[in-house]
């Protein structure tokens, strides 16, 4: 019998990795065996409508990427992981876990996340009984000392931030003042800089898989992802590839990056909660097929195996490990079997390696094709001025070819 599994794309924006994800599950074209039966894979995009909740989803899997600013899907999504979906990413802790509940708990762990300190906000609403409440209990503090005691250079930044919206850089207390006064109704952190960082990696994580690239936060936005293969060493790769696993498996977060910054030989976590990775191929270009291949091979694995949904958290068995006298370093070993076992890795990794050997080269030959070029071309498309449209898919398609350059290189000294 053909079982079909059904998956959703629940998007935005997005235009660019969805349409070569779609082509290159098209292009796999799979029948893979499942007992007797036959399992195939049809890929649609979710519209959104009115829905009964009473209505079973039609979805085995749903990439969802609007669930942290479009209500409706949300709860859809949150209605359909009820009832058994796999969702990618778990929407609550989407809607719960914060920039700051996951500072909060990785220091828990022990990652050396700089010292951090939430202020209550500057400004309140005129509205219901805020203005009682905060005459009553919010106690006067000194800014100063606050700011004093976090160090300068420090970081102000919202609490539940993203996308660099109301971060600067505070260097002593006037620009404090001034930063905190600009702040407005927005709860703001405090946050020790890294001072004399080295090296600023970013780690997307798509279940077990976790690539690290260099990362400059002073290019134009085009170019931050940098092109780079050796900045760091084997232990800096298993170490970001270790904190990326760990904190996209205690929030239950199949898709995820995170930032770190290295100094003095110690990587620094400094944001984490990017439930919602940038991947447009305008942003990631060279690492953009790395990134579609990878979510296409951890969503058929999923989808093929029916993995369940992890609806709650289970933190406990982290804690008891944060608990132990160990040094951290054996900790987050600890904490990455665990994350392993989370994400089923060993299953995945033989998943990967028996029903989708060809995949590395069907995507090789896809990013290759001119249908791939257009849609790189429909992405600059959409934010570049007119002018700039040839140059700059010229630009960002030539590092698509460059990566299948060192792809195909791969592949080939493998097989
Ligand atoms: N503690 C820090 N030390 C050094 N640089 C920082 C620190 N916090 C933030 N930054 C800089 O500010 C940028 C934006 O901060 P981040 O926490 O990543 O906010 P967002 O969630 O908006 O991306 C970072 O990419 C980094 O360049
Ligand atoms: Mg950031």
């Amino acid at each position: 019998m053909n079982q079909t599994r059904q998956i959703g794309l629940s998007l935005g924006a997005d235009h660019c990795w969805p349409a070569c994800y779609e082509a290159i599950v098209q292009k796999l074209d799979l029948r893979l065996p499942l007992g007797g039966d036959t399992v195939d894979f049809a890929v649609e995009r979710v519209r959104v409508e009115p829905f009964d909740l009473a209505q079973k989803s039609k979805y085995d899997l749903v990439l969802d990427r609007i669930t942290h600013w479009f209500p409706t899907t949300r709860e859809w999504v949150k209605k359909i992981a009820i009832d058994g979906t796999y969702v990618l990413n778990n929407p609550w802790m989407i809607q719960s876990a914060e920039k700051h509940t996951t500072y909060a708990a990785m220091l828990r762990l022990g990652f050396p996340i700089p010292k951090t300190v939430l202020l209550p906000p500057k400004e309140y609403p005129d509205e219901g009984d805020t203005q009682i409440a905060i005459r009553r209990y919010n106690k006067l503090f000194s800014l100063e000392k606050t700011g004093e005691a976090v160090g300068y250079p420090l970081f102000m930044k919202p609490y539940d931030g993203g996308a660099w919206r109301g971060v600067s850089k505070v260097d002593d207390p006037a620009a404090l003042h001034k930063s905190y006064n600009e702040s407005g109704k927005q709860v703001m952190h405090l946050q020790k800089a890294v001072d004399g960082w080295d090296l600023f990696v970013r780690a997307i994580g798509i279940g077990p898989q976790v690539n690290c690239i260099k990362y400059d936060p002073a290019a134009p936005l085009h170019g931050r992802y940098v092109v780079d293969f050796d900045f760091m060493d084997a232990s800096g790769w298993r170490t970001m590839q270790r904190y990326a696993r760990v904190i996209n498996a205690f929030f239950n977060w199949d898709y995820n990056s995170c930032e770190a910054l290295r100094a003095n030989g110690t990587f620094h976590p400094i944001d984490f909660a990017n439930a919602c990775p940038d991947s447009q191929v305008t942003s990631l270009h060279y690492h953009f097929p790395w990134t579609v291949r990878s979510l296409v091979a951890w969503s058929l694995f999923a989808a093929y195996t029916k993995r369940k949904p992890r609806i709650n958290p289970n933190w406990q068995p982290y804690f008891d490990i944060a608990d132990t006298d160990l040094p951290f370093e054996e900790k987050l070993e600890r904490y990455d079997v665990l994350a392993r076992e989370y994400f089923d890795a060993e299953r995945f990794d033989e998943f990967r390696a028996t029903h989708l050997r060809h995949l590395d080269e069907v995507c090789v030959e896809f990013f290759r094709t001119d249908a791939a070029k257009q849609i790189v071309r429909e992405k600059v498309a959409m934010l570049f001025p007119k002018h700039e449209v040839e140059e700059f898919t010229e630009h960002f398609y030539g590092l698509v070819q460059f990566w299948c350059k060192t792809e195909s290189d791969r592949i080939g000294k493998i097989g």
